[in-house]
């Protein structure tokens, strides 16, 4: 089952993904999955504004990201855990120890992907936000990655780091070719997941997800199979699936 809200444009699309975040911070304890990207930049502008202006509060939150890469210190400024700091913790009420991201500069990086996934045993989380790859992937879980897959070492496609290289100076050799990522298999195991896709570039991958066969080529697919599934896209990026 899912529902797709089509936003006028990105602040919209934020607004929206906020709506749902709202709902989730009525919990006791809240378990948030977070994810790095462009795309969550608005709704982390309106979660901080929110605990800015007193109405909300982050001190029950619990977070898990999705994803770190391999071989960056964790104070690199292209790391995950400095984009979360940066653009979301560092301006909330949130204890450090509730935070969750996994370590991308482990030694032994196949025991941290088991770590990470058993840290997520006991705990079921309460909304996922996922933004999505132009070829479909969510988290690093790349084409191709089975749908069962858990917390794992992934390979980055070219296409990946092509896409990501604008933040790393716009020079590919810098972009790391692995990352640890949360699995197919462990994002759906959230309550509900919302994707938000907005832009041009992100229409074919909107399709996929949506109306493509379930398959690995498009890890995205994998979310048709979510009992509670919102996708949040922008005209540009829901333009193929509105006729
Ligand atoms: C990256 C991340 C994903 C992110 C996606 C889209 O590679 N690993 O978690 O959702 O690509 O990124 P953006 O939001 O910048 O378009």
């Amino acid at each position: 089952m899912f529902t797709i809200i089509v936003a006028e444009n990105y602040d919209e699309a934020s607004h929206e993904a906020m709506k749902l975040v709202r709902d989730v911070l009525r919990k006791d304890r809240p378990v948030l999955g977070l994810t790095a990207g462009s795309t969550p930049i608005g709704l982390y502008k309106e979660m901080i504004e929110g605990y800015q202006s007193g109405e909300l509060s982050y001190r029950n939150v619990r977070t898990w990201n999705l994803d770190e890469y391999i071989g960056l210190d964790r104070s690199h400024p292209q790391s995950c855990h400095t984009y979360m700091r940066e653009k979301l913790f560092d301006h909330l009420d949130i204890p450090q120890e509730n935070i969750h991201i996994p370590n991308g500069d482990a030694e032994d990086p196949e025991a941290e992907c088991e770590r990470y996934e058993a840290s997520l045993q006991d705990v079921t989380i309460d909304l996922q936000i996922l933004g999505l790859g132009t070829d479909g992937h969510i988290g690093f879980n790349e084409p191709g990655t089975p749908f069962e897959s858990l917390t794992h070492v992934a390979e980055l496609t070219e296409q990946t780091r092509r896409d990501n290289a604008h933040y790393f100076g716009g020079n590919i050799e810098l972009v790391p070719k692995k990352a640890i990522s949360m699995g197919l298999a462990t994002v759906m195991r959230a309550r509900r997941v919302v994707v938000i896709a907005t832009g041009t570039a992100k229409a074919n991958a909107v399709y996929n997800m949506i109306k493509g066969p379930m398959k690995s080529r498009c890890p995205a697919s994998a979310l048709q199979a979510h009992p509670r599934l919102t996708v949040i896209a922008d005209k540009e990026a829901a333009q193929r699936i509105l006729f």
